[in-house]
Protein backbone atom coordinates (compact mmCIF):
# COMPACT_ATOMS: atom_id res chain seq x y z
CA UNK A 1 0.00 0.00 0.00
CA UNK A 2 1.54 3.38 -0.66
CA UNK A 3 1.34 5.37 2.57
CA UNK A 4 -1.20 8.23 2.51
CA UNK A 5 -0.82 11.88 1.95
CA UNK A 6 -1.90 14.02 4.87
CA UNK A 7 -2.88 17.37 4.36
CA UNK A 8 -3.18 20.17 7.31
CA UNK A 9 -6.73 21.07 8.27
CA UNK A 10 -7.19 22.32 11.75
CA UNK A 11 -6.62 22.29 15.10
CA UNK A 12 -9.13 21.99 17.82
CA UNK A 13 -9.31 23.62 21.29
CA UNK A 14 -11.78 22.15 23.82
CA UNK A 15 -13.62 25.35 24.78
CA UNK A 16 -15.68 25.75 27.86
CA UNK A 17 -17.63 28.41 26.23
CA UNK A 18 -17.17 28.62 22.38
CA UNK A 19 -20.41 30.52 21.54
CA UNK A 20 -19.44 33.16 23.73
CA UNK A 21 -15.56 32.81 23.12
CA UNK A 22 -15.50 33.23 19.40
CA UNK A 23 -16.70 36.83 19.41
CA UNK A 24 -13.32 37.60 20.82
CA UNK A 25 -11.69 35.65 17.95
CA UNK A 26 -14.33 37.73 15.00
CA UNK A 27 -12.77 41.03 16.91
CA UNK A 28 -9.26 39.58 16.05
CA UNK A 29 -9.98 39.67 12.23
CA UNK A 30 -11.05 35.88 11.93
CA UNK A 31 -14.10 34.58 9.73
CA UNK A 32 -16.65 31.38 10.63
CA UNK A 33 -16.56 29.05 7.58
CA UNK A 34 -18.47 26.98 9.53
CA UNK A 35 -20.90 26.72 12.25
CA UNK A 36 -22.21 23.13 13.11
CA UNK A 37 -25.01 22.53 16.39
CA UNK A 38 -26.22 19.82 17.14
CA UNK A 39 -29.87 19.86 15.51
CA UNK A 40 -27.64 19.03 12.20
CA UNK A 41 -28.92 15.35 11.95
CA UNK A 42 -26.41 13.57 10.13
CA UNK A 43 -22.92 15.28 11.50
CA UNK A 44 -21.02 13.54 14.36
CA UNK A 45 -24.03 11.82 16.37
CA UNK A 46 -23.60 8.82 18.48
CA UNK A 47 -25.50 7.46 21.81
CA UNK A 48 -23.21 9.92 23.63
CA UNK A 49 -24.60 13.30 22.06
CA UNK A 50 -24.27 15.54 19.39
CA UNK A 51 -21.46 18.34 18.98
CA UNK A 52 -21.34 22.48 18.92
CA UNK A 53 -18.50 23.31 16.71
CA UNK A 54 -17.41 26.66 15.32
CA UNK A 55 -14.52 26.72 12.95
CA UNK A 56 -12.66 29.98 12.62
CA UNK A 57 -10.34 31.19 9.89
CA UNK A 58 -8.04 33.92 9.59
CA UNK A 59 -6.88 34.70 5.94
CA UNK A 60 -5.42 30.85 5.42
CA UNK A 61 -6.11 27.44 4.53
CA UNK A 62 -5.39 26.53 7.90
CA UNK A 63 -8.39 26.41 10.64
CA UNK A 64 -9.24 26.46 14.43
CA UNK A 65 -12.27 24.30 15.28
CA UNK A 66 -13.41 25.28 18.79
CA UNK A 67 -15.68 22.28 20.60
CA UNK A 68 -17.70 22.25 23.79
CA UNK A 69 -16.97 19.49 26.35
CA UNK A 70 -20.41 18.40 27.03
CA UNK A 71 -20.93 16.56 24.26
CA UNK A 72 -17.61 14.43 23.64
CA UNK A 73 -16.72 11.08 23.34
CA UNK A 74 -15.97 9.24 26.53
CA UNK A 75 -12.05 9.13 25.40
CA UNK A 76 -12.57 12.78 24.82
CA UNK A 77 -14.35 13.71 28.48
CA UNK A 78 -11.17 11.43 29.90
CA UNK A 79 -8.94 13.98 28.38
CA UNK A 80 -10.68 17.21 29.46
CA UNK A 81 -11.39 15.78 32.63
CA UNK A 82 -6.75 15.68 33.10
CA UNK A 83 -6.45 18.37 30.76
CA UNK A 84 -8.82 20.81 30.77
CA UNK A 85 -9.63 23.61 28.29
CA UNK A 86 -6.39 22.73 25.89
CA UNK A 87 -5.58 22.08 22.10
CA UNK A 88 -7.28 18.76 22.14
CA UNK A 89 -5.61 17.41 18.40
CA UNK A 90 -4.25 18.52 15.02
CA UNK A 91 -6.53 16.95 12.17
CA UNK A 92 -5.13 15.66 8.80
CA UNK A 93 -7.41 15.62 5.72
CA UNK A 94 -6.28 12.01 3.49
CA UNK A 95 -7.59 10.23 1.11
CA UNK A 96 -8.92 6.99 2.40
CA UNK A 97 -9.10 7.20 6.54
CA UNK A 98 -9.73 3.52 7.01
CA UNK A 99 -6.39 2.74 4.99
CA UNK A 100 -4.47 5.25 7.00
CA UNK A 101 -5.07 3.52 10.70
CA UNK A 102 -2.65 0.31 9.82
CA UNK A 103 -0.67 3.04 8.55
CA UNK A 104 -0.47 4.98 11.36
CA UNK A 105 -0.55 2.11 13.74
CA UNK A 106 2.38 -0.08 12.01
CA UNK A 107 4.37 3.20 12.52
CA UNK A 108 4.10 3.26 16.04
CA UNK A 109 0.89 5.05 17.03
CA UNK A 110 -1.94 4.16 19.05
CA UNK A 111 -5.29 4.76 18.30
CA UNK A 112 -7.41 6.80 20.69
CA UNK A 113 -11.27 6.82 18.81
CA UNK A 114 -11.49 4.10 16.50
CA UNK A 115 -12.16 4.30 12.89
CA UNK A 116 -15.76 5.80 12.50
CA UNK A 117 -18.11 6.54 9.38
CA UNK A 118 -20.11 9.78 10.08
CA UNK A 119 -23.19 9.88 8.04
CA UNK A 120 -22.83 10.91 4.10
CA UNK A 121 -20.01 13.52 5.67
CA UNK A 122 -17.22 12.44 6.87
CA UNK A 123 -15.11 9.01 8.19
CA UNK A 124 -12.20 9.26 10.62
CA UNK A 125 -10.60 8.21 13.75
CA UNK A 126 -8.19 9.68 16.18
CA UNK A 127 -4.68 8.64 16.93
CA UNK A 128 -2.06 9.67 19.46
CA UNK A 129 1.57 10.14 18.21
CA UNK A 130 4.94 9.02 19.78
CA UNK A 131 4.70 11.41 22.98
CA UNK A 132 0.83 11.51 23.25
CA UNK A 133 -0.17 14.27 21.10
CA UNK A 134 -3.49 13.85 19.41
CA UNK A 135 -3.57 13.59 15.91
CA UNK A 136 -7.28 13.39 13.68
CA UNK A 137 -7.61 11.62 10.49
CA UNK A 138 -10.56 12.97 8.50
CA UNK A 139 -11.78 11.81 4.87
CA UNK A 140 -14.01 13.93 3.56
CA UNK A 141 -16.71 11.59 1.45
CA UNK A 142 -19.54 12.74 -0.77
CA UNK A 143 -19.44 16.57 -1.36
CA UNK A 144 -19.22 17.24 2.41
CA UNK A 145 -16.50 20.16 3.59
CA UNK A 146 -15.63 22.39 5.84
CA UNK A 147 -15.69 25.64 3.51
CA UNK A 148 -12.51 27.36 2.93
CA UNK A 149 -11.65 31.05 3.07
CA UNK A 150 -10.03 33.85 1.21
CA UNK A 151 -6.19 32.95 1.06
CA UNK A 152 -4.67 36.04 1.66
CA UNK A 153 -3.47 38.33 4.86
CA UNK A 154 -6.75 39.95 6.56
CA UNK A 155 -6.95 43.38 7.56
CA UNK A 156 -4.58 46.46 7.60
CA UNK A 157 -2.36 44.34 9.91
CA UNK A 158 -1.64 41.53 7.10
CA UNK A 159 -2.60 38.89 9.29
CA UNK A 160 -2.62 35.15 8.61
CA UNK A 161 -2.72 32.24 10.63
CA UNK A 162 -0.02 29.85 9.98
CA UNK A 163 -0.96 26.19 11.86
CA UNK A 164 0.17 24.74 15.16
CA UNK A 165 3.24 24.47 17.39
CA UNK A 166 3.25 21.38 18.90
CA UNK A 167 5.57 21.20 22.17
CA UNK A 168 8.46 17.86 21.88
CA UNK A 169 9.78 16.13 24.74
CA UNK A 170 12.76 14.64 22.30
CA UNK A 171 12.27 16.81 18.96
CA UNK A 172 14.99 15.24 16.86
CA UNK A 173 13.12 12.26 17.00
CA UNK A 174 9.59 13.56 16.51
CA UNK A 175 10.89 15.50 13.73
CA UNK A 176 12.14 12.15 11.96
CA UNK A 177 8.75 10.93 12.94
CA UNK A 178 6.60 13.64 11.74
CA UNK A 179 8.77 13.27 8.20
CA UNK A 180 9.17 9.46 7.53
CA UNK A 181 5.29 8.84 8.62
CA UNK A 182 3.11 11.60 7.64
CA UNK A 183 5.47 12.26 4.75
CA UNK A 184 6.22 15.99 5.85
CA UNK A 185 9.32 18.23 4.24
CA UNK A 186 11.34 20.31 6.49
CA UNK A 187 10.55 24.31 5.43
CA UNK A 188 12.78 26.20 8.09
CA UNK A 189 15.23 24.15 10.65
CA UNK A 190 16.49 26.03 13.75
CA UNK A 191 17.43 23.66 15.96
CA UNK A 192 20.49 22.86 17.61
CA UNK A 193 21.43 20.45 20.06
CA UNK A 194 17.98 18.71 20.06
CA UNK A 195 16.29 21.94 20.85
CA UNK A 196 14.73 24.82 19.06
CA UNK A 197 12.20 24.43 16.38
CA UNK A 198 11.27 22.79 12.61
CA UNK A 199 8.46 24.29 10.12
CA UNK A 200 7.08 21.40 8.98
CA UNK A 201 5.12 21.41 5.76
CA UNK A 202 2.46 18.76 3.86
CA UNK A 203 3.00 18.54 -0.22
CA UNK A 204 0.37 20.85 -0.99
CA UNK A 205 2.65 23.86 0.86
CA UNK A 206 3.11 26.21 -0.42
CA UNK A 207 0.04 26.86 -2.31
CA UNK A 208 -1.65 25.64 0.74
CA UNK A 209 0.27 28.10 3.37
CA UNK A 210 0.04 25.73 6.39
CA UNK A 211 2.64 24.47 8.18
CA UNK A 212 3.28 22.21 11.71
CA UNK A 213 5.92 23.20 14.20
CA UNK A 214 7.51 20.81 16.60
CA UNK A 215 9.15 22.70 19.30
CA UNK A 216 11.10 22.53 22.68
CA UNK A 217 9.49 25.09 25.10
CA UNK A 218 11.09 28.53 24.30
CA UNK A 219 9.32 30.81 26.60
CA UNK A 220 8.08 30.69 30.63
CA UNK A 221 4.69 30.31 29.32
CA UNK A 222 5.79 26.91 27.13
CA UNK A 223 7.69 25.55 30.25
CA UNK A 224 4.99 26.02 32.57
CA UNK A 225 2.87 24.21 30.03
CA UNK A 226 4.86 21.23 29.05
CA UNK A 227 5.66 20.67 33.29
CA UNK A 228 2.08 20.47 33.55
CA UNK A 229 0.65 18.35 30.92
CA UNK A 230 4.01 17.06 29.11
CA UNK A 231 4.46 17.25 25.34
CA UNK A 232 1.21 18.86 23.97
CA UNK A 233 -0.10 20.96 21.48
CA UNK A 234 0.68 24.60 23.06
CA UNK A 235 0.16 27.51 20.49
CA UNK A 236 -1.54 28.38 17.45
CA UNK A 237 1.00 30.38 15.08
CA UNK A 238 0.54 34.02 13.25
CA UNK A 239 2.18 36.06 10.88
CA UNK A 240 1.34 39.65 10.49
CA UNK A 241 2.59 42.74 8.70
CA UNK A 242 2.42 44.76 11.29
CA UNK A 243 3.12 42.46 13.91
CA UNK A 244 2.92 45.53 16.96
CA UNK A 245 -0.41 46.44 15.69
CA UNK A 246 -1.81 43.06 15.30
CA UNK A 247 -0.71 41.80 18.71
CA UNK A 248 -2.07 44.89 20.36
CA UNK A 249 -5.25 44.69 18.37
CA UNK A 250 -5.31 41.29 19.75
CA UNK A 251 -5.28 42.28 23.44
CA UNK A 252 -8.19 44.93 21.93
CA UNK A 253 -10.21 41.94 21.12
CA UNK A 254 -10.11 40.06 24.83
CA UNK A 255 -6.53 38.05 24.14
CA UNK A 256 -4.60 38.00 26.96
CA UNK A 257 -1.25 39.10 26.87
CA UNK A 258 2.23 37.62 27.55
CA UNK A 259 4.62 39.46 26.07
CA UNK A 260 4.49 42.35 23.42
CA UNK A 261 7.07 41.65 20.26
CA UNK A 262 10.03 41.10 20.62
CA UNK A 263 13.32 39.68 18.88
CA UNK A 264 13.02 35.73 18.99
CA UNK A 265 16.55 34.86 18.35
CA UNK A 266 15.90 31.23 16.79
CA UNK A 267 14.25 32.22 13.87
CA UNK A 268 15.30 35.70 13.76
CA UNK A 269 12.28 38.00 13.45
CA UNK A 270 10.12 39.32 16.56
CA UNK A 271 7.29 37.43 17.75
CA UNK A 272 4.75 38.49 20.26
CA UNK A 273 2.51 35.83 22.62
CA UNK A 274 -1.12 36.02 23.74
CA UNK A 275 -3.53 33.89 25.36
CA UNK A 276 -6.82 33.35 23.31
CA UNK A 277 -10.13 33.12 25.46
CA UNK A 278 -9.45 29.12 26.67
CA UNK A 279 -5.89 30.09 27.80
CA UNK A 280 -4.01 28.83 25.03
CA UNK A 281 -0.70 30.10 23.37
CA UNK A 282 -0.76 32.35 20.78
CA UNK A 283 2.34 33.41 18.48
CA UNK A 284 1.96 36.28 16.29
CA UNK A 285 5.60 37.02 14.52
CA UNK A 286 6.82 39.10 11.57
CA UNK A 287 7.25 37.56 8.13
CA UNK A 288 10.56 35.66 7.90
CA UNK A 289 13.23 36.79 5.84
CA UNK A 290 13.51 35.08 2.69
FE1 LIG B 1 -11.25 18.14 14.72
Amino acid sequence: MAAPTYQLHHLCIFERHPRESMWNWLRWYHAIPAYYWEGIADLHHTGEGGVDYTFLACGAPFQMQLEAPPYQFEYERNWFAQHGSGINHVCWIVPNAYDTVEHLQSNGAAVAMEYEEFGGTYNGFVAIDPEGRWVEIMEYVNDFKTPDVEFRPVGHVGLQTLGAVQLCRDLDSQVEWYQDVLGLRTVLDARSDNDGLVYLADPAYPARRCVNVLATPGTDAEQAMMAEHGPVISSILYEAADVDQAWADAVAAGFGAISAPAPDDRIGVRTGYLREPSGNIVQVREPLAA
